[in-house]
């Protein structure tokens, strides 16, 4: 595996593999892989030559206030993972080499519509952050295909109209997400829950599923599935930033199309999000 932290020699070698016609997946991770990332390395085989993986922990996304100086790092770790995983190059670029200016003074990308709703209104300014860092991204390496959690529902469906937007010639792949055996959904701030909030934490993908298979049983009222879905999670212990069923498409009104439900909700020192996606 070729580590660099530089965009110049990346891009150098990436021109290499394009011109002999080889396909390039691209997934960016903030690192502390677990095995939720890796399922989207290992995926990232089967639609490309080479993988490319980078580790950043964008400052741009985490809200004043938040964990950007506590955000677990594992450098050791993950680089051992990546070679297992017969990762092609690891990005890992320092923050002045994707942030040359003041943070505050550089090109912002915004998404409207989808940035400001459910986990943007708790967290303004994050997604702005998502969508600038992906961009840049995506100009450095200019991946043909590139690979993201279904976990992060909101920041996926964002990526793909940033990329449908701006004509980026990049194909985004959705992957489901990676649980534990009591169905808490891998994260990297899983680590920030103590003993007892662990045990709980499996109560938001329970309650969750519930009420997915309420609806696909015939429950179509929506608005009071999303009131007791909420409740059961503040009962739990959970202090819920919102519960809530949408359209899986846009995340605007629950039509007849595909739905999802997503939540938020703090336990302890984390905040924890997740969805179910129903398929109609
Ligand atoms: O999902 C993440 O880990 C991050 O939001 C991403 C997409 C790597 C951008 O920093």
């Amino acid at each position: 595996m070729l580590i660099i932290d530089k965009i110049l020699p990346l891009q150098e070698q990436l021109s290499v593999w394009r011109n002999e016609g080889q396909k390039i997946a691209l997934v960016p991770t903030m690192g502390n892989l677990h095995d939720g990332h890796l399922s989207l390395i290992d995926n990232a085989r089967q639609f490309a030559d080479k993988v490319i993986v980078s580790i950043f922990v964008n400052p741009t996304q985490f809200v004043q206030g938040e964990d950007y100086g506590t955000y677990p790092r594992t450098p050791d770790e993950d680089r051992q993972k990546l070679i297992t995983l017969a990762t092609d190059i690891l990005f890992n670029p320092e923050t002045g080499e994707i942030y040359t200016d003041d943070t505050q003074q550089q090109t912002q990308i915004a998404v409207p519509g989808l940035d400001n709703i459910l986990c943007g209104l708790s967290r303004p300014g994050h997604f702005s952050g998502v969508a600038t860092v992906v961009t840049k991204l995506f100009n450095i390496v200019r991946p043909d295909t590139a690979l993201f959690g279904e976990k992060d529902y909101q920041q996926l469906l964002i990526i793909k109209k940033l990329v449908q937007d701006l004509f980026f010639p990049v194909e985004i792949i959705g992957i489901p997400t990676v649980r534990e055996k009591d169905g808490l959904a891998m994260s990297s701030r899983n680590s920030y829950l103590n003993i007892e909030e662990r045990k709980c934490a499996p109560i938001l993908y329970r309650t969750l599923k519930q009420t997915a298979d309420s609806i696909t049983a015939g429950n179509s009222d929506f608005s009071g599935l999303e009131t007791s879905g909420q409740s059961a999670l503040d009962h739990a212990g959970f202090k819920t930033e919102y519960f809530s069923i949408r359209n899986a498409g846009t995340l605007g009104d629950p039509g007849e199309d595909d739905l999802v439900i997503l939540a938020a909700a703090h336990l302890g020192k984390a905040r924890l999000i997740d969805n179910v996606i129903i398929r109609r």
